[in-house]
């Protein structure tokens, strides 16, 4: 009974998991999947599971954040390195992202902050160059997937629904994965 009951509420899940894939990544054809998880610390935890990056490696990180998302890479030895942003835009600037790089990082975060969201674009075209993989934390800039869902150019995207944002769900968040299953599996 318990394995039923158990297995009735896994396909519930599976249901429920998929309808939301269906919203945020509808084309089975894209490279694009669907991540649901309790929040946006916990993916940005699970990424650093999942890509085991040596310690010591640097994280580039536009300069306001929370403080657990510093702790988190932290937590993994590697050296979160804040790059300033431009007041007026609340985005960095490309000289500060070029700066900021050396040959130990990996990961570059861009956090949209106050439902502020830019094209990364002209930062990826630098980035990719030097194989540095792009997340974007718009944990602050969940505007409807209609006006903003990410840039192709980024790994991961994540928006977050807790308690205190605009559009809370009360907990959760929903990232969209670009290119790779292992993320996601
Ligand atoms: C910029 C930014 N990043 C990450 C987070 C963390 O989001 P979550 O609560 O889903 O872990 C927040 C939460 O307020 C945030 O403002």
């Amino acid at each position: 009974m318990w394995q039923n009951a158990r297995s009735t509420k896994a396909a519930e899940y599976d249901h429920w998991w998929d309808q939301v894939s269906n919203v945020f990544t509808p084309n089975p054809e894209s490279n694009e999947r669907t991540m649901i998880a309790l929040s946006v610390r916990s993916v940005w935890d699970l990424y650093f599971q999942i890509r085991n990056y040596p310690k010591g490696t640097e994280i580039l990180m536009t300069a306001i954040n929370i403080g657990d998302m510093y702790k988190v890479v932290e937590e993994y030895g590697l050296i979160p390195v804040p790059v300033d942003i431009d007041p007026y835009t609340m985005a960095p600037k490309l000289e500060s992202i070029k700066a900021a790089v050396t040959e130990k990082t990996k990961v570059c975060l861009f956090a949209f902050l106050f439902g502020i969201t830019y094209d990364i674009a002209p930062y990826a075209d630098f980035l990719e160059s030097q194989g540095i993989e792009i997340i974007e934390d718009c944990a602050q800039s969940w505007r409807g997937l209609d006006v903003f869902r990410g840039s192709p150019r980024a790994k991961m995207t994540m928006f977050s629904f807790g308690s205190i944002k605009f559009n809370t769900a009360f907990y959760g968040s929903i990232s969209i994965i670009r290119n790779e299953a292992q993320l996601v599996d």
